[in-house]
């Protein structure tokens, strides 16, 4: 099976999403990655498709059996505005036939849902940090043993839910949060223990042998006193808010060779532990203890050139039409691999 035809499709539903921080500029971010991936592709002397998925699947899987594209390069992060229908696209895909670059529909919904991937990471002996899950409004909370906690919906991803008042310091301001993220995300909400210290991401790439990239590190020291030291929604996404200007990242991190080996061991296991395939990004924080503990595994992360994966891989020394070129090398040798 020859490489010449490359099939992008990504999630246009950023105005069916719940939840009220959602506005253009992230909107556009995700057609952007689409139109980047595009062009690298292209530059490698692909030829491209770019199918958008919004409300009509018949139609979205028509077009695609219509380009007839030798590999679906699967960027779609949810569907119809909901964060867990990710893994439903990576299984519609699987179950028409096409071959498709990064993880299976398992993978993406067991990371996506934090307390089961914590529980997967647990059981496979990778550091996290301590939780509980609530589900629904005006319950009885169990007594922490400490603060500060941060709150999160426990399905969501790109830091939506998360502003600066998800880290809580007193039992009043755990219980209003729990409330609000369960009333305004529809969902249950995780506590966890609040970890602080430095952020790093680690990239992982490959199969058979996942390699990790340069780490990198998300500068805080920049942040004022009453914003906490996290990656907002703010910060990750609106690009001229201070929050955003006064979180950059570092990359390759300014750490021993000692911490870089034990961020690329704990990164690696956590990716086979979900059973992660192609790429995805380790985000992890440097417990008080000195044990770094895994925040989470995102197997499908952002990947526009002005994002960590695609920053750690120049680090590595791929430049972006090589890291996207490689993506879709990877997926279509799994498939040669299998078909034979
Ligand atoms: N337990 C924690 N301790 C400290 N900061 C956290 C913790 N969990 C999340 N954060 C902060 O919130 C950000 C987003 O959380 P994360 O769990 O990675 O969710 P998402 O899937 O939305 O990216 C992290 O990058 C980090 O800055
Ligand atoms: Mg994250």
């Amino acid at each position: 099976m020859t490489l010449k035809k490359v099939a992008i499709i990504y999630n246009d539903d950023m105005d069916m999403m719940l939840g009220k921080e959602h506005n253009i500029a992230s909107w556009e971010g995700v057609i952007d990655t689409a139109k980047t991936v595009e062009a690298a592709l292209k530059s490698e002397g692909l030829s491209v498709a770019i199918i958008p998925l919004r409300d009509k699947v018949e139609g979205f899987i028509k077009t695609i059996k219509l380009e007839n594209a030798d590999i679906v390069f699967n960027l779609c992060e949810g569907a119809m505005g909901r964060s867990v229908f990710e893994m439903n696209v990576a299984a519609v895909l699987e179950l028409f036939g096409f071959r498709f670059t990064g993880s299976g529909p398992l993978t993406l919904g067991l990371a996506l849902h934090k307390a089961r991937a914590k529980g997967i990471l647990a059981y496979h002996a990778i550091p996290t940090a301590g939780s509980f899950v609530i589900s629904t409004p005006n319950s009885e909370l169990p007594a922490p043993n400490s603060f500060p906690l941060i709150v999160k919906p426990v399905q969501e991803d790109a830091s939506i839910g998360i502003d600066k008042d998800a880290v809580v310091k007193n039992m009043a301001a755990l219980k209003k949060r729990v409330d609000y993220v369960i009333k305004n995300y529809k969902q249950p909400a995780i506590v966890e223990e609040y970890i602080d210290g430095r952020e790093f991401n680690v990239a992982v790439i490959g199969n058979n042998r996942p390699k990790a990239l340069p780490v990198s590190e998300i500068d805080f020291s920049g942040l004022s006193e009453n914003n906490p030291k996290i990656c907002t929604y703010e910060a990750k996404w609106v690009t001229d808010s201070p929050v955003y200007l006064k979180t950059p990242p570092v990359c390759p991190a300014d750490i021993s060779k000692e911490l870089e080996q034990e961020l690329f061991s704990i990164a690696v296991k956590a990716y086979n532990a979900l059973g992660c395939r192609d790429y995805a990004r380790v985000d992890m924080r440097m417990g008080k203890d000195g044990i770094p503990k895994v925040l989470e595994v995102n197997p499908n992360p952002d990947i526009s050139p002005n994002a960590g994966f695609a920053r750690s891989a120049a680090a590595g020394g791929l430049d972006y039409s090589q890291l996207i070129l490689e993506i879709v090398k990877m997926a279509h040798n799994r498939y040669q691999d299998t078909e034979q």
